[in-house]
């Protein structure tokens, strides 16, 4: 068994966190000899003889053989782990932000210098989604995940429903509970889940995407009334990732808050709790379920990492090499709900049909069909505040033969 010493960079919620867990698992062999933080003035948790500003006392440090890489800048973060690869040392990471921008660079490093990089914590916190991806399902096998892989959003969303928070009370508790990152808005415009979603791709199927290419809302723009229409027809409101093999063979991947209904096993998921439900050919359903943010459901993910290191784990990108890796693909409709005040908000003609439209005197919204491609590049989308909600069972992979001709009846019965 291998002795790992271990040079920690960070020591926020998750660093402070592993510190102590560390402490408390002797039978681990495994030592922090030196903390890196950013402000050394600040009063720690920790013996002050442990923390350097220096990051180079622990890169150059040829005793210490891995690096626990803890901190929210991810190129700070890709700058030592960039060093600590080329040095020979293991790296453990929980920064979804830097693997997902940087994948291609990330796997290039691993393959020269032939040293482990794991990143457990870096989705669904405590879940084992990662490993459980990269070890059990077969490429051709998996036909898709659907997660909800935020746990701040998760619990802002479960706090606004159940107990009437307001959005601003509810972000204000998550950052309070150590769940959203420091920049909350990578939690709610959904650009954290898309990190995720981006690393769970690769595992799951050897797809290699960047971030900026997907389509992806977060719940920033939610509005009262979504949610009141939601209860109304007994669902919740979810920030949903979904990553799903089309009939074509391709994969169709996205970040949308969705309107999700019981006995769907997302509808379960509160506060913050993640869950990932794969669907598979063989096995069917099965659902990961577990602690998705906070100290010490993070610190479990990277101490489990850790632990690997002891017998010189390491992902190998099975499905990335096998040739068989399914590319990308814009090419579906969505059935989505989309919320509005006037109808210059958005813009009907893109949809295929219109199936639903409701009016009252402050508030309208409608359900209809669009293509991905056409959601992704209409400017009342990217550029407008009109909330966007993907309906249950809202994925199309086929045009509907009638659809065109019904779209015009549709408007029209729709009043509009
Ligand atoms: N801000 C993240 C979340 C932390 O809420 O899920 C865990 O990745």
């Amino acid at each position: 068994m291998q002795k790992l010493t271990i040079g920690l960079f960070g020591f926020g919620v998750v660093g402070e966190g592993i510190f102590e867990v560390l402490n408390n698992t002797p039978s681990l062999c495994a030592t922090i000899k030196k903390i890196c933080i950013l402000h050394p003035d600040k009063k720690r948790k920790a013996p002050g003889e442990l923390f350097t500003s220096d990051r180079e006392e622990i890169l150059c440090d040829p005793e210490i053989n891995v690096i626990v890489e803890l901190i929210d800048d991810a190129e700070a973060a890709l700058d030592i782990t960039r060093a600590a690869l080329s040095k020979g040392k293991a790296v453990v990471s929980a920064n979804k932000k830097m693997i997902a921008e940087h994948l291609e660079e990330l796997l290039v490093l691993q393959k020269k210098y032939g040293v482990p990089f794991l990143y457990e914590a870096a989705v669904c916190g405590s879940v084992p989604v990662i490993r459980n991806l990269e070890e059990y399902y077969d490429n051709d096998m998996l036909k898709g995940i659907r997660g909800i892989v935020n746990g701040s959003t998760n619990f802002m969303l479960s706090r606004m429903n159940a107990g009437g928070v307001s959005y601003a009370d509810a972000l204000c508790e998550a950052q309070q509970a150590g769940f959203a990152e420091s920049d909350p808005t990578l939690d709610v415009s959904g650009r954290d889940a898309l990190n995720k979603l981006v690393i769970l791709l690769l595992h799951a199927y050897g797809t290699r995407t960047e971030p900026h290419k997907l389509l992806c809302r977060g719940i920033s723009l939610l509005h009262p009334s979504d949610s009141v229409v939601a209860g109304e027809r007994g669902w919740r409101i979810k920030l949903v990732a979904t990553a799903l093999k089309l009939k074509c063979g391709k994969v169709a991947a996205f970040v949308l808050p969705e309107f999700v209904r019981n006995p769907d096993p997302l509808f379960q998921v509160q506060n913050e709790f993640n869950g990932v439900l794969i669907e598979s050919q063989l096995a069917d359903q099965q659902f990961l379920f577990g602690k998705g943010a906070g100290r010490y459901p993070t610190s479990s993910a990277v101490l489990s990492d850790i632990a690997a290191l002891r017998y010189d784990y390491r992902y190998e990108y099975r499905k990335l090499s096998s040739g068989l890796t399914p590319s990308l693909t814009q090419d579906l409709y969505l059935k989505i709900y989309v919320g509005f005040n006037s109808w210059n908000e958005v813009n009907k003609w893109d949809f295929e049909t219109i199936s639903e439209f409701h009016s009252t005197a402050d508030r309208q919204y409608l359900v209809g069909t669009i293509h991905l491609e056409k959601l992704r590049n209409a400017e009342w989308f990217h550029d407008g505040s009109a909330p966007v909600i993907l309906m249950p069972e809202g994925i199309i992979e086929k045009r509907a033969v009638l659809e065109h001709s019904l779209k015009k009846i549709s408007l029209q019965l729709a009043g509009v």
